[in-house]
């Protein structure tokens, strides 16, 4: 569809999903903020996810670890060196600076992180300035550095703000051994914020220095990798699925292994379509036993007394990402009559409903006090069993286009027959059919309805 980033963003914006962050001082760039339907759309994803990969299984527990951890942690990872860092090259003229592989700098000799050496491109010319003089290509660290506590901007009070929540799982993998002596195989799952300070940002939600994930480490025998890194690789089809993300629209990519990431041994990008070009949504990595090696953490099997380090599998997923796909993934436009019968284009977000932000709106057809009491007492009894909203704006056309716009599976519609024979119209979302139904029967109806398109 032409336009649709700029039609998703434009969306967001007027209906409460996402805002521009810090606009009334001029905004920061690429940063965003989560409104109302947005903070309810991004919790169903985070739920339904901690749902059918912690609570649903018994070889998976979940954690909550700090955000700020011992900088001694990222020496350990491998994140505080080159492996975390990009190639940047600044631009004598203007001081702008540009990743090298961008601007066509050419590695020519790895032989270890520290020593690359790169082919300057003939024609190289500053985006900004036009200058062709830049420095040599030199490593940046993607890391948010700060300092901790009173004594301020001192070398021994450098804290980092962390770069992935796996981490966080790697140096509780002790303390969760001995609370739940859970057994090989099993995996931490954690849901959180996490920074990078990304050189090209952008693409709304896309790459923002600031981002959740959703990450499961999960621990195995050596010889069983490939078995559980496959397991995995289905488990995210089937998330895939439930997100409704169409079949076409996702790519497979076997990660080149001069692009993997210092820790992995094999990935797997899980690429989506998005309007502006194929991209990463989500990774499923072999990380070997990089980590817990590098922790010096092992595993005891405490009725044969082995030990080893277990080897990692990680399912790693963005939560804005996931909120992006499905933005785009279900916003369609379609033709639809209007009350006088003339055509008009409606846009409707044909959510898989679990995703849905409000699951039913009640609407009154006038402002009358005789209805609104009858719709408010509906409303408070719908709304102890689903997510609904309550509105009497506007004319009833208007407030239906509303609710098709964020997604609202059903809308009930209380009129002034509805105060003599106790029932109200039901609305679907995508067919627009509407039926009569009983006041007393509407909460079974409508349960029933939400799981139809489950
Ligand atoms: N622990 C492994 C790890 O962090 P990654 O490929 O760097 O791997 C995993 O990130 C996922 O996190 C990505 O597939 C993407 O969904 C999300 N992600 C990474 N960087 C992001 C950014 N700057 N903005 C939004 N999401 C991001």
């Amino acid at each position: 569809m032409k336009n649709l980033m700029d039609k998703i963003i434009s969306l967001c914006k007027r209906r409460g999903f996402i805002f521009p962050s810090s606009e009334i001082y001029g905004g920061m760039a690429n940063t965003w903020d989560y409104g109302p339907l947005g903070v309810e759309l991004k919790n169903n994803i985070k739920q339904m996810w901690w749902k059918k990969f912690v609570q649903d299984r018994d070889d998976v527990v979940g954690i909550d670890s700090a955000l700020i951890m011992n900088p001694e942690v990222w020496k350990v990872s491998g994140h505080l060196g080159a492996g975390f860092a990009d190639l940047l090259v600044e631009c004598k003229g203007c001081h702008a600076r540009f990743k090298a592989d961008e601007m066509g700098y050419e590695m020519v000799q790895v032989e270890n992180a520290s020593s690359k050496s790169f082919k300057r491109p003939a024609n190289i010319k500053c985006p900004n300035c036009g200058s062709g003089d830049f420095t040599d290509p030199d490593f940046f660290n993607l890391m948010f550095k700060t300092f901790v506590g009173p004594k301020g901007e001192e070398e021994n009070n450098i804290a980092y703000l962390r770069p992935e929540t796996a981490q966080g799982i790697f140096i509780n993998f002790k303390n969760i051994l001995d609370t739940t002596h859970k057994k090989i195989p099993f995996g931490i799952a954690q849901i959180g914020k996490a920074f990078r300070n990304e050189i090209t940002p952008g693409n709304f939600i896309f790459r923002t220095r600031e981002f959740e994930q959703m990450e499961i480490e999960y621990f195995v025998k050596e010889e069983n990798w490939k078995k559980y890194f496959d397991e995995w690789l289905n488990e995210m089809r089937d998330w895939i699925n439930l997100l409704g993300l169409k079949k076409e629209n996702i790519i497979e990519h076997d990660v080149e292994k001069k692009e993997l990431a210092h820790y992995s041994k094999k990935t797997i990008d899980v690429e989506y379509n998005f309007p502006f070009g194929r991209k990463e949504l989500y990774g499923l990595a072999y990380r070997t036993d990089f980590d817990l090696k590098n922790h010096k953490l092992l595993y005891k099997n405490l009725s044969t007394e082995e030990e080893f380090i277990p080897h990692v599998i990680e399912p790693s997923l963005g939560v804005d990402r996931s909120v992006l796909a499905t933005l785009c993934e279900h916003y369609h436009e379609e033709k639809a009559p209007t009350a006088d019968g003339k055509q008009e284009i409606r846009t409707v977000l044909q959510f898989p409903y679990w995703l849905s932000p409000i699951k039913v709106a009640i609407l009154p057809l006038s402002k009358k006090e005789k209805l609104s009491k009858t719709a408010k007492q509906i409303f408070n009894d719908l709304k102890k069993e689903f997510i609904c909203e309550y509105d009497e704006t506007q004319s009833i056309g208007k407030r239906y286009r509303r609710q098709d716009e964020i997604g609202t599976p059903l809308c009930v519609t209380v009129d002034f027959d509805t105060l003599k024979d106790r029932a109200v119209t039901i609305r679907n979302r995508d067919s627009m059919k509407q039926e009569r139904i009983k006041i007393k029967d509407l909460k079974s109806i409508i349960k029933k309805k939400l799981d139809e398109k489950y």
